[in-house]
């Protein structure tokens, strides 16, 4: 066999391994996963729709993902669940609705796989992604201020939105008279995204 044969046999024999080891077992392990359904009838995982599926392109397209990783390792293999990021490890199951997935590799700021389930308050979401410090003062998490409306003392508020969603800016960090915020509909539909990020259902194939 000719040099040149063999290292082209060899390339070939590499890429063949590779994309049956890393594309063609996965899916077939994977393909046929299921939810599955909890005591109260209803489901785990269930698919985004509405607010959350807007939110979830906003997160893809602001690129969180840099910055934010969406799984948590299992214990023995990192600080993750000591550090109170999730209440198990994330298996496969909990992504078959997830296309394209968010798991990322960058952990510039803490994994947000159960973020909904640590941090509910919608308030809370709105200040920190309008101003990080606000929440956590040695933020370096950029500012998402284009996100939401500012507003001063007294002046109406945008046409289509809710009083509710009304987010009052702690008196230091007041800037110019601006001491409201309202979360523009990419703002609230992140938000709403980010309440719902919760993957602490007790999967029977994660409890080691
Ligand atoms: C340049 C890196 C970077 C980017 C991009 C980034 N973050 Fe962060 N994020 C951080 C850092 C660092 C922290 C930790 C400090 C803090 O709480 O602000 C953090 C914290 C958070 C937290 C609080 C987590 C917790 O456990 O308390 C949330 C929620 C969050 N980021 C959401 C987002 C969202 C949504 C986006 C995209 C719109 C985003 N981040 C983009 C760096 C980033």
């Amino acid at each position: 066999m000719s040099k040149n044969l063999a290292l082209a046999l060899g390339i070939l024999l590499t890429i063949c391994a590779s994309v049956t080891g890393l594309v063609i077992i996965p899916n077939w392990q994977f393909r046929e996963l299921q939810p599955v359904k909890k005591a109260d009838g209803t489901q785990y995982p269930v698919p985004y729709f509405g607010e959350q599926l807007k939110g979830r392109k906003v997160y893809i397209d602001q690129g969180c993902i840099y910055c934010h990783t969406q799984q948590i390792r299992m214990k023995g293999y990192g600080a993750d669940i000591r550090r109170g990021w999730g209440t198990r490890r994330s298996v496969p199951r909990d992504y078959i609705f997830e296309k394209p997935h968010q798991l990322g590799t960058q952990r510039m700021g803490p994994d947000l796989a159960s973020i909904g389930s640590r941090q509910p308050s919608a308030v809370w979401h709105a200040l920190h992604l309008y101003n990080p410090q606000i929440t956590s003062p040695e933020s370096i998490m950029p500012r998402f201020k284009y996100l939401f409306t500012e507003l001063k003392e007294g002046e109406p508020l945008p046409v289509g939105t809710f009083a509710a969603d009304l987010v009052k800016i702690p008196p230091v960090y007041q800037r110019d008279g601006v001491t409201q915020l309202m979360p523009t509909d990419r703002g609230r539909a992140l938000i709403e995204y980010l309440k719902g990020l919760n993957k602490t259902f007790p999967l029977p194939e994660a409890a080691q």
